[in-house]
C-alpha cells in the first residue's frame, strides 16, 4: 500500500531534512523575538469560507464529523490566528510577535512543489500599523533563507502593495464588489495566456497591462526597499506589482519569495491583513496585522539544488545523527559491567549505543564507525581497565572502569561533538 496521493512518508533521511528545516526556522524566528504558538489542525469549515477566499475553499479537506459539524483540516494558519487573537488579544502586549510550525492540508493537484500536505513556518506581527513592521517581517523572511546558506543569487523576494491596485481601481471608479475578481486576475496574469487575463480584466485590460509591462511606480515600495537597504538586505528584493496574492484578506504590502532561476513554485508568501481580525470579531477587536508563511516542500527542493546549502544541510544532518560513544562488548562476561556504564553515560546526556546480542568485535567497530561515534569503549580482557579508542585518529588508551567518565568528558570537551 502506498501513501495517499500528495502525502509523504518521512523515512529517517526525510525526517532529518524536515527537522533541519524546523530547527533553522525556529532559531531565526527566535532571533527576531518571535514566540512560538500553535492552533488546532481541525477547524470549523465556516472559518475558511468566511476568511480565506474561494480558491482555498475549493481545496479544503472537509467532512461532517460525528457531531454533525462541518469541519476542515486546516489549509493555512492565518484564519486560526485571527480567531485566537480576537479571543485573547487583551492578554498580550502589542505588538504580538508569534511564530508557529505545523502541517497544512490542501486538496491540490499534485505537482512539483505542490502536495496535499505540507509544513509551514508562519510568522506574524499583530498590533502594529507602522511601516517598520513590514520591513522587519521581510528582513526576517530573508534572514531565514540566509540561515540555510542561500544567497541573493538563489532567491528573490518580490514585493508589492495591494493598495497600489486598490487606489488604481478607485481612480477608475471601478465598482468595489468587483475588485477581488480583478485582483485575482492580476495575480494569475503571469501564469495565464494574455488573452485569458484580458477577458477577465474586461475594460481595465489595457491600462492594467500597460502598468504591468512597465513595472509600476510606488513610493511606498521604494521606502520598503530603502528600509531593507539600511540592513544591507536590499539586494534580496525586487519591486514587482504583478504580485497580488491569491488569498482574499490582504490589504497592503504583499510579497512572495521565488528561486532566482524561476524554476520552482513560491517558497514563501505573505503580507498585511489589517482588517481580518476586525472582520472575524464583527468589529469588537480591531488589530492591524501582517505575516508570512514559508513551506517546507519548495524550500527543500531549493536547498537540494544549491550546492552550498545542500552541503550545509548534509553536515548538519550528519552531526545531528551521530552518536557519541559505542560500547564494544568483547567478552560477554563483561556485558553487565558495560550496561552499568552505558546507563551512567546516558544519564549524563551522552548518546551511547552497543550490541544488543553477541556480535563479533570487528563488526561492532564497524557499527561504531557507521554511527559516527567519537569514542569506542571496549569491555574485554583488559578488565577492570577499559580500552578507549578515538575513532577519528585510531589512538588507543586505557582507563580504570570507575574513572572512565573523566576521560570521556575530557575527550568531548576538546572535540565538542554537538
Ligand atoms: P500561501 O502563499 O498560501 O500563504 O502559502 C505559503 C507557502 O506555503 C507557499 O509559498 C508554499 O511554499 C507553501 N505551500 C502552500 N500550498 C502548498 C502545497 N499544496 N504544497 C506545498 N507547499 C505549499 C498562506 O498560507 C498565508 N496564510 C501566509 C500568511 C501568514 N499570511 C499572513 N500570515
Amino acid at each position: 500500500m502506498q501513501p495517499l496521493p500528495g502525502f509523504r512518508d518521512f523515512l529517517p533521511h526525510e525526517c532529518a531534512t524536515r527537522n533541519y528545516i524546523f530547527t533553522k526556522w525556529r532559531e531565526v524566528a527566535r532571533r527576531y523575538g518571535l514566540v512560538e504558538w500553535e492552533g488546532p489542525v481541525l477547524e470549523a469549515t465556516e472559518l475558511y469560507r468566511k476568511k480565506s477566499g474561494d480558491e482555498i475553499v475549493g481545496q479544503l479537506f472537509n467532512f461532517v464529523d460525528k457531531g454533525e459539524r462541518e469541519v476542515s483540516l486546516r489549509p493555512e494558519l492565518t484564519p486560526t490566528l485571527a480567531r485566537v487573537v480576537a479571543a485573547h488579544e487583551r492578554e498580550f502586549k502589542k505588538p504580538i510577535k508569534w511564530f508557529s510550525i505545523g502541517q497544512f492540508f490542501r486538496y491540490e493537484k499534485q505537482q512539483r512543489g505542490r502536495l496535499r500536505e505540507h509544513f509551514q513556518l508562519n510568522c506574524d506581527i499583530i498590533g502594529e500599523t507602522d511601516f517598520s513592521a513590514d520591513v522587519e517581517l521581510i528582513a526576517l523572511c530573508i534572514d531565514i533563507l540566509r540561515a540555510f546558506g542561500l544567497t541573493e543569487k538563489d532567491f528573490v523576494v518580490r514585493i508589492s502593495d495591494r493598495e497600489f491596485w486598490t487606489d488604481f481601481l478607485r481612480q477608475q471608479n471601478f465598482p468595489a464588489e468587483q475588485w477581488d475578481a480583478v485582483l485575482q486576475a492580476i495575480d494569475k496574469s503571469e501564469r495565464e495566456p494574455r488573452e485569458k487575463s484580458a477577458e477577465k480584466l474586461g475594460p481595465l485590460a489595457d491600462p492594467i497591462f500597460s502598468i504591468l509591462d512597465d513595472g509600476g511606480q510606488s513610493e511606498k515600495l521604494d521606502r520598503l526597499v530603502d528600509g531593507l537597504g539600511a540592513r544591507d538586505l536590499a539586494q534580496y528584493v525586487d519591486i514587482d506589482v504583478r504580485i497580488v496574492r491569491g488569498l482574499a484578506y490582504y490589504t497592503g504590502t504583499v510579497f512572495e519569495v521565488f528561486d532566482r532561476a524561476g524554476k520552482l513554485r513560491a517558497i514563501a508568501g505573505g503580507g498585511r491583513y489589517d482588517n481580518l481580525i476586525g472582520n472575524l470579531s464583527d468589529g469588537s477587536v480591531s488589530q492591524p496585522a501582517l505575516g508570512f508563511a514559508m513551506g517546507d516542500v519548495v524550500l527543500g527542493e531549493l536547498i537540494k539544488e544549491t550546492s552550498t546549502a545542500r552541503e550545509k544541510m548534509g553536515n548538519a544532518i550528519a552531526a545531528a545523527n551521530k552518536i557519541d560513544i559505542y560500547i564494544v562488548i568483547a567478552k560477554e562476561e563483561r556485558r553487565s559491567d558495560a550496561l552499568a556504564q552505558i546507563q551512567h553515560l546516558r544519564d549524563r546526556g551522552y548518546r551511547v549505543d552497543y550490541p544488543l546480542t553477541v556480535t563479533k568485535v570487528a563488526k561492532q567497530f564497524q557499527t561504531a564507525e557507521d554511527l559516527g561515534a567519537g569514542l569506542a569503549l571496549l569491555y574485554g580482557d583488559e578488565w577492570p581497565q577499559v580500552k578507549i579508542k578515538e575513532l577519528a585518529t585510531r589512538e588507543e588508551s586505557r582507563a580504570p572502569h570507575d574513572r572512565l567518565l573523566d576521560k570521556v568528558s575530557k575527550f568531548f570537551n576538546v572535540s565538542a561533538p554537538h
